[in-house]
């Protein structure tokens, strides 16, 4: 029994203030506002600058860290995946996302991904041969390249001690961050997502996972503004690509790329576009492995948006609007949200990962495309279904938003934008799994069936499909079958 009881509280009090923070001081917060610039730690739970409310970076002194000599370096971590922070595909590369300790890491083993060179896809894009390759983002633990993200995002979320997190999202964030509470049992999920727009693969996930699932009269866009109020409100610690550290991981996808390409600089990198956390997150990559001095030229970004959410097309490529340093106007921008307020105008594609018209990221993503030289395209649901299928009969699928990045690099070959011997990498973001009720209406001989999921979306033929064959239960019927279709 103690002799004191205030003396134990004080000890514990005491032990809580010296615990320390897991975190890095090499590390630290700050404003992409040229204007602004203000800094913050990186104990500091923030989605925007508190001074000018611009977005915020995760930002390194790199002269305190101790990196390898050259990037391919990198290679060599793969000889200690016995270790559960260089078998991740993100950790690996924990030099160049130096925020946290490395005890602090929570990682479920995510990003063991695959660049697989795809001629067969590459043919149908106008590549030559040996040119078009596709980035397996897929292969994530919850299927889709959120992974990356959230393990950063998750990893910042524990070492500051949050008990519960949340997001709003088309499915895969969701999916994802119920994921990592599952398995950790470190944070309960909360997940807001817009009724009736999430795919039935995606809303399994977050239901078996066991996650809070908020269903809100609305979209994405609805649900990204309820979920801020929210975590504000009630100090939930909020996962969406605004949180900074989730780009952290996912800048990886351009680091494995690059590994898997003998650490050489393709021409392009082709992403969809929703939110512009993973476009904003590559560009940042880049600007760093430049920065750093590991590369010497950087990859062309190109980043397609859904012709039904296709903001970030339309003020980049119509509008006009520009990083210019930081000093850009954004007026077109901001006359342009007032439009879609005016109109009420919704986001609409069958690509719904991507069915999203306010993408947060905005500011950031225009940095990424005056730094990488970019460009913006659109595609309509028609292309992104007939990509998805020639991706599907090419290797080993992906879902409707993924398949944006090929149908928009064809899109640029045929505007010879691409040149067919260049060298491009299209980021397949989701599995195909995602959204089976997608992919089997594409493949159907139900019209009705087709009328219903595609037709109106404006999709009128499934050009590539490969459509099953309906036999009576009879040994000869099956064989005739076999022997004289396709
Ligand atoms: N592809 C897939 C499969 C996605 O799930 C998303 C975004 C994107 C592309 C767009 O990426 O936002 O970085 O531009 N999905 C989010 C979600 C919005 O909630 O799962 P982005």
């Amino acid at each position: 029994m103690p002799s004191c009881w205030c003396s134990v509280l004080f000890d514990i009090h005491f032990q809580l203030l010296v615990t320390p923070v897991p975190l890095n001081d090499v590390a630290f917060q700050r404003c992409i506002s040229p204007k602004c610039g203000e800094t913050f730690s990186v104990e500091q739970v923030l989605t925007s600058c508190p001074k000018c409310g611009d977005l915020l970076d995760v930002r390194y002194e790199w002269d305190r860290i101790e990196l390898p000599e050259k990037l391919s370096d990198f290679q060599q971590m793969w000889s200690r995946r016995n270790e559960p922070r260089r078998f991740s595909g993100v950790w690996r590369f924990h030099e160049l996302l130096p925020f946290a300790k490395p005890d602090a890491i929570v990682t479920v083993g995510e990003g063991q991904t695959l660049l697989q060179k795809a001629d067969q896809v590459g043919e149908y894009v106008g590549m030559q041969p040996g040119q078009l390759f596709l980035q397996y983002e897929g292969m994530n633990p919850s299927g889709s390249f959120k992974d990356n993200g959230m393990t950063a995002a998750f990893t910042h979320a524990k070492a500051t001690g949050a008990k519960q997190a949340a997001c709003a999202s088309t499915g895969n964030t969701s999916a994802s961050l119920a994921m990592y509470c599952s398995v950790t049992r470190a944070m309960r999920a909360i997940i807001f997502i817009g009724s009736g727009r999430i795919s039935y693969g995606k809303l399994s996930q977050a239901l078996d996972y066991g996650a809070l699932t908020v269903q809100i009269t609305g979209d994405f866009d609805d649900a990204m503004v309820r979920v801020r109020e929210t975590c504000e409100e009630l100090g939930i610690y909020l996962v969406n690509s605004v949180n900074p550290f989730r780009l952290e991981g996912q800048k990886t996808i351009m680091f494995r790329v690059l590994e898997a390409l003998n650490w050489e600089i393709p021409d392009w990198i082709v992403v969809p576009g929703g939110n512009l956390g993973n476009s904003s997150a590559f560009g940042k990559a880049f600007m760093e492995l430049k920065e750093i001095g590991y590369i010497d030229r950087v990859p062309r970004l190109a980043i397609i948006n859904a012709a039904g959410a296709d903001t970030l097309h339309e003020l980049h490529e119509r509008r006009n609007v520009r990083w210019l340093d930081g000093e850009g106007s954004m007026a077109a921008a901001d006359a342009y949200s007032i439009e879609m307020d005016e109109e009420n105008r919704k986001a609409s594609t069958i690509a719904s990962a991507i069915e999203i018209n306010r993408p947060v990221n905005l500011r950031k993503c225009l940095r990424a495309l005056e730094f990488c030289d970019g460009v913006v395209r659109h595609v309509n649901d028609q292309e992104i279904l007939d990509a998805k299928a020639k991706v599907g009969a090419g290797g080993m699928g992906c879902e409707p938003a993924s398949a944006a990045s090929v149908a928009g690099a064809k899109l640029l070959r045929d505007q010879g934008v691409i040149s067919s011997s260049d060298r491009v990498v299209c980021i397949l973001t989701g599995h195909l799994l995602k959204d089976p009720t997608t992919t089997v209406a594409y493949h159907t001989t139900d019209q009705a069936k087709f009328n219903e999921v595609l037709g109106k979306r404006g999709v009128r033929r499934a050009s590539f499909a490969n459509r099953a064959v309906a036999v009576p239960n009879d040994l000869s019927e099956i064989i005739n079958a076999i022997q004289f279709c396709g």
